[in-house]
């Protein structure tokens, strides 16, 4: 199975992206997965999302190149952080450039933040739009909270708490894909 793994923080000094670099290893040693791929938002530079994939006369580069691995994907874990109550909407442009790339797709969903609540708003506001859409969100979730705590500066995570929960989720959701994914074969 393919798991693309989606870093939705493009923030300056963001801490989100180390907790997808981190999930990254944390499902390539999963042997349930054969590929593990990053997708950093920070590398796409979309542009404002005016037409979707697949209905657009001229889709930017970066948004097909984004497309087709999510299209490719067996499964998409989406890593959010928690801005003014929701997700951001640097993630929501990316994510409106797709519809058919989700379907019946698992989805996990990691939400992250520097206080004690793991971006539980954002975290409840992304799985009703993947509902909405047709993927299928899995009942394992990950809430990351205190994020600079749980890791150092150079990405390291070091909070136990963090550790126990994120081995979980991946156990989890792994066996939540593999169940999907056999279902519909
Ligand atoms: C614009 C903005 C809004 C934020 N709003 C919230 C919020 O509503 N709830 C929360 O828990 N943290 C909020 N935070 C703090 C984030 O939890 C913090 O940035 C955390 O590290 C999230 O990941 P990031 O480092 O990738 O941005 C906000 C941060 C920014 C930059």
């Amino acid at each position: 199975m393919k798991l693309a793994i989606l870093c939705g923080s493009v923030r300056m000094g963001r801490k989100s992206i180390h907790v997808a670099n981190h999930l990254v290893n944390t499902f390539e040693a999963n042997p349930a997965f054969d590929s593990v791929e990053l997708l950093d938002l920070a590398d796409y530079n979309l542009p404002m999302m005016q037409e979707r994939r697949g209905q657009h006369p001229n889709l930017p580069a970066a948004a097909e190149k984004l497309g087709m691995t999510l299209e490719s994907a067996d499964a998409l874990v989406v890593v959010t952080p928690e801005y003014n109550g929701s997700y951001p909407g640097v993630l929501k442009n990316a994510l409106d450039y797709y519809l058919d790339e989700y379907r019946k797709k698992p989805v996990g969903i990691v939400s992250v933040s520097s206080g004690s609540m793991g971006g539980n708003l954002a975290h409840k506001e992304l799985s009703v739009m993947f509902m909405r859409i047709g993927a299928f969100v899995s009942p394992s979730r990950l809430y990351v909270s205190e994020v600079g705590k749980m890791f150092e500066e150079d990405g390291k995570a070091v909070g136990e708490r963090y550790l126990k929960a994120s081995a979980k989720f991946a156990d989890e959701f792994a066996w939540f894909t593999g169940a999907i994914i056999g279902a519909s074969r």
